[in-house]
């Protein structure tokens, strides 16, 4: 039996490493990009082999900065990928991109090669800030990017970080109102998390305690006009990024190159997998269906209620907490309001074993 799947491409080089950053990927000016693509493609029909031609809902084009590409890569991927499997006709294909990796040019022939959704790594709307977290680029250059994506028929998202040392919630608040005013249909933001094994961790920074960063995280609800649909995901109706709400719902995924990770589905059987042929284990449903509750309880809507989910899910808890958690008219389990701020709690009591 074949189902759909998702595909998830990392691209694990960056121009330079961020300070806070603990994703897989590695400061290379000039990596061996056919070589890398060579390993993409060769990936694929490894795939195509023990799948079928599946058909394809997304791809996603992750990092790293997927956006230092050379457009003929990306466009020999995408080939690959259309060759091998049923690509859908409305498939969602997102890059992620670092402001200064695209000019003009470059981006007309992403979105001419496939390209129909841009993430941009925007972090934040202060210089000052942009250079203590390491960024490569300015406010203007970021600006730049959204300009030149805005004149593009594509949708279109920006990273944003907040809960920096010193950030107050005036201050989110006046980022809120700053990201209001770019009329975007999608931003993600994230609360910085400090990672070990990173220059920021070595810091000893004097980071907002845990109650400041909760009154950022209500501020940001109460002021963002874009509402929120997952913990950190905000989106105009029908600008939802499909690729995340796929996955957070459960449905297979392929990770594709080293550092992509993936959750395939082949005869009924999940495994969880890397790209580059580094993990490939079997997953059994139970543990399978404890990743759905978590990942679809992060969204607004909730997570499916079904038979997998249902032997997690301790009902005479939802029953018994209408304050935090509730049954949806859909079919679902969505957090309250309330219940999204103490979400970890809600989850571990919610579900059994
Ligand atoms: C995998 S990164 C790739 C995006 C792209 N390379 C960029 O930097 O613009 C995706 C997003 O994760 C967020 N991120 C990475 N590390 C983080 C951290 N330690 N705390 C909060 N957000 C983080 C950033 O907002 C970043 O844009
Ligand atoms: S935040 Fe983006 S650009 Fe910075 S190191 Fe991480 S992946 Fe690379």
């Amino acid at each position: 039996m074949t189902v759909p799947h998702n595909i998830y491409v990392h691209v694990p080089f960056c121009m330079s490493k961020c300070r806070y950053c603990a994703f897989f990927s590695r400061a290379c000016a000039n990596p061996d990009w056919d070589l890398y693509t060579a390993g993409i493609v060769a990936e694929l029909k490894y795939w195509e082999r023990q799948l079928g031609k599946i058909s394809i809902p997304t791809i996603f084009f992750g990092g790293g900065t997927p956006s230092l590409m050379p457009v003929q890569s990306f466009r020999k991927i995408i080939h690959t990928i259309t060759t091998l499997f049923n690509t859908e006709p409305d498939c969602e294909i997102t890059l992620e991109s670092n402001p200064r990796t695209l000019d003009a040019t470059k981006l007309d022939e992403f979105c001419a090669a496939g390209v129909n959704r841009l993430s941009i790594g925007i972090q934040s709307l202060s210089d000052e800030r942009l250079q203590f977290l390491g960024r490569q680029h300015s406010v203007a250059d970021a600006l730049h990017l959204v300009d030149l994506a805005r004149r593009k028929n594509i949708r279109l998202s920006a990273d944003f970080i907040y809960g920096m040392p010193n950030d107050t919630v005036d201050d989110i608040v006046k980022l809120c109102d700053d990201i209001n005013a770019l009329g975007l249909g999608h931003c993600s933001m994230y609360e910085l998390t400090i990672e070990e094994n990173t220059p920021f961790g070595k810091m000893n920074l004097n980071m907002p305690t845990n109650d400041e960063m909760a009154q950022m995280y209500i501020a940001i609800g109460d002021r963002l006009n874009i509402p929120r649909y997952e913990v950190s995901n905000y989106a105009t109706h029908g600008n939802e990024c499909r690729h995340n709400m796929n996955i957070w719902d459960g449905a297979p995924y392929i990770g594709i190159g080293r550092g992509g990770a993936g959750r395939v589905l082949i005869n009924n059987q999940w495994y969880e997998q890397m790209g580059n042929g580094e993990l490939f284990n079997p997953l059994d449903h139970g543990a399978r269906a404890i990743e759905r509750v978590i990942t679809g309880m992060r969204m607004v809507r909730g997570v499916i209620l079904d038979n997998d989910t249902k032997k997690i899910i301790n009902m005479d808890f939802v029953n018994s907490r209408p304050d935090l958690v509730y049954r949806t008219n859909d079919g679902r389990i969505a957090a309250t309001k309330h219940g999204m701020l103490i979400l970890d709690d809600v989850i571990a009591n919610m579900t059994r074993g």
